[in-house]
């Protein structure tokens, strides 16, 4: 028997930066995602309605819902996606007055749409012993696919409910196994906002997407990481472009992990460095103004940089030596006066 929920539920949940490993988890790839310090904060209170009552302070619009209603290209799905789910689980009962706090940039690439959903679920689950974060990450992608109708894969989900910040997740996408990793205490990881605004949702990660199941179904493998270079190549120009990004991205952040294991900060930023060249050129999710912030960083010093996330905008990652931080930090601002760092 489930037992019945307190009043009043609370969670909170991190963004995350993925560091390598980009647009290659819904094609069979390891992915390194890090949890961040921003956070989303969500409490839940039942309100014996047949309505969900959304507030928050980042957003000026309450909205009210009827529990059982369908997205609605609006904020508020991501808490209402998890409700409905708690609500179908028996995790709860009834309408929920929700408040969400977040810290966590919107837009940015850093997954405040799956914070905000694990938070839902988390907070409608936190009376329930051995729910495990694997489900609760499992669930919210089911929720993103399905109830908003983002198709992404399931790293976001599983770095923002499992990930712990100064560790980053080696998680294998294709049956969420997954390795902690600890930052090396001499590395620095700059997450900067480029100030360039993006939408996941506005059809380019579905048409990329599409791109790459084509070349695996012209591949006949079951994920495109599986598929050799050779093969890839024959394909025709755009898939080849799309199949060589996912193939040489799952070898790189292969790579990657065991530079990280061994404190290796040379061999890791040059991986990013392939991996940024790699979504511009072949996969084609950069823009110019971001090459060039990118460039930038590497010429003051970082030993990588690259855009992340779904790119089209936001964020870029870079490493660089942490003492050498703060004085990169400073001449890279003063090139490109519009960035932001946020970690
Ligand atoms: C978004 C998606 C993820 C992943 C990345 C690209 O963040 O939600 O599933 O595909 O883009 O790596």
């Amino acid at each position: 028997m489930i037992p019945p929920a307190p009043p009043t539920q609370r969670a909170t949940t991190p963004g995350r930066v993925n560091l390598i490993g980009e647009w290659i988890d819904f094609n069979g790839g390891t992915v390194l995602p890090m949890a961040l310090s921003q956070s989303v904060s969500l409490e839940m209170r039942a309100n014996q309605q047949n309505q969900d009552r959304v507030r928050s302070a980042q957003f000026p619009d309450q909205v009210d819902f009827d529990t059982r209603a369908p997205a609605a290209g609006h904020w508020s799905d991501y808490v209402r996606g998890g409700l409905q789910h708690a609500r179908a689980a028996g995790w709860i009962t009834g309408g929920q007055d929700v408040t969400v706090e977040s810290t966590v940039p919107v837009g940015a690439g850093l997954s405040s749409s799956a914070a905000t959903v694990v938070a839902a679920l988390k907070a409608a689950s936190a009376h329930l012993a051995n729910i495990d974060p694997v489900e609760i990450a499992r669930a919210a992608k089911r929720i993103e696919n399905d109830f908003i109708g983002v198709p992404c894969g399931i790293m976001d989900q599983m770095a923002v409910a499992i990930g712990t910040t100064g560790t980053v997740l080696a998680l294998d996408t294709r049956d969420c196994t997954h390795e902690v990793i600890p930052v090396p205490g001499d590395w620095a990881i700059a997450v900067v906002h480029s100030g360039i605004g993006r939408a996941l949702a506005d059809g380019r990660y579905k048409a990329r997407r599409e791109e790459c199941l084509a070349a695996a179904e012209a591949l006949n493998v079951p994920y495109l990481c599986d598929a050799g270079l050779a093969a890839a190549e024959a394909l025709p120009p755009l898939l080849a472009k799309r199949a060589r990004h996912v193939i040489t991205e799952g070898q790189r952040s292969l790579q990657a992990i065991i530079a990280l294991r061994s404190g290796d900060r040379p061999a890791f930023g040059q991986l990013m460095n392939a991996s940024h060249a790699s979504l511009r050129d072949d996969l084609e999710v950069s823009v110019p103004e971001m090459d060039e912030m990118v460039r930038d960083a590497g010429e003051l010093g970082a030993d990588g940089a690259r855009i992340t996330g779904a790119g089209f905008g936001g964020c870029f990652v870079c490493l660089i030596e942490a003492r050498q931080a703060a004085d990169w930090w400073t001449s890279l601002q003063a090139r490109h006066p519009g960035i932001r760092r946020i970690a």
